[in-house]
């Protein structure tokens, strides 16, 4: 197969590109709140193209509490396409627009089965995500208050971001059974 092409996306793609996102990933943006995006950071938005067909997306967008941080948003590359490291190829391009663009690390939440992509592209796994009802609130600090780096209050749930150096599946699914958390996601970090 002849490899795929990295390009920015320009705006004739973007309903392709919200398209590709909506099918893939399970990101809840509206197509207008994308479009708004796009206009503010058009060079994070990045295609993977073959004979000018759109076949993969990735987007970011800055930290709202580190200026040199950037949370990657979503990648997906069209299923019939996965396995030839188009994926990657996405990801080292972003990486490099990134650091031109000053930003030093790189952060995601890695969908469930997708943890293995990202280490095998250099990250690093930094934490548990865990969005709990509250009334489960007091049972989990007390059961893992060693380990709860952060806290933040949503109007109907809460999450707790727990410090984790493995891709622990056991204590994902033990959470998940005991507490029958909303979604429980690993955070991947790397440096740029
Ligand atoms: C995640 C995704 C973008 C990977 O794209 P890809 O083009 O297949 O990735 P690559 O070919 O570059 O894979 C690189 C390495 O990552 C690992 N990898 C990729 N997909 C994997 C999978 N499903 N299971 C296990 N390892 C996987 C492999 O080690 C692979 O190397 P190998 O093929 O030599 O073994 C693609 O699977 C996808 O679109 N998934 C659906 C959307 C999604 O879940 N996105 C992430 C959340 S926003």
């Amino acid at each position: 197969m002849k490899s795929a092409k990295i390009k920015y996306v320009s705006e004739n793609d973007l309903k392709e590109f919200y398209r590709i996102y909506k099918d893939y990933t399970n990101g809840k943006m509206s197509l207008a709140s994308l479009k708004r995006r796009y206009r503010e950071f058009p060079n994070l938005f990045l295609g993977a193209y073959l004979k000018n067909k759109l076949i993969g997306i990735v987007f970011g967008l800055p930290s709202r509490n580190n200026k040199k941080e950037i949370i990657l948003h979503s990648i997906a590359v069209l299923v019939q396409y996965w396995r030839k490291g188009i994926g990657s190829e996405l990801l080292k391009r972003f990486f490099k627009e990134c650091k031109k663009r000053g930003f030093t690390e790189i952060s995601v939440g890695a969908g469930e089965g997708v943890e293995r992509f990202y280490l095998k592209n250099g990250f690093k796994i930094r934490y548990l995500r865990v969005e709990l009802d509250y009334k489960h609130e007091s049972l989990f600090k007390k059961k893992f208050k060693e380990s709860i780096s952060k806290k933040v209050k949503r109007r109907t749930y809460v999450i707790f971001y727990l410090r984790v150096k493995d891709f622990d599946n056991k204590l994902r699914n033990k959470i998940k059974n005991e507490f029958g958390t909303q979604e429980i996601i690993f955070i991947l970090e790397r440096k740029l």
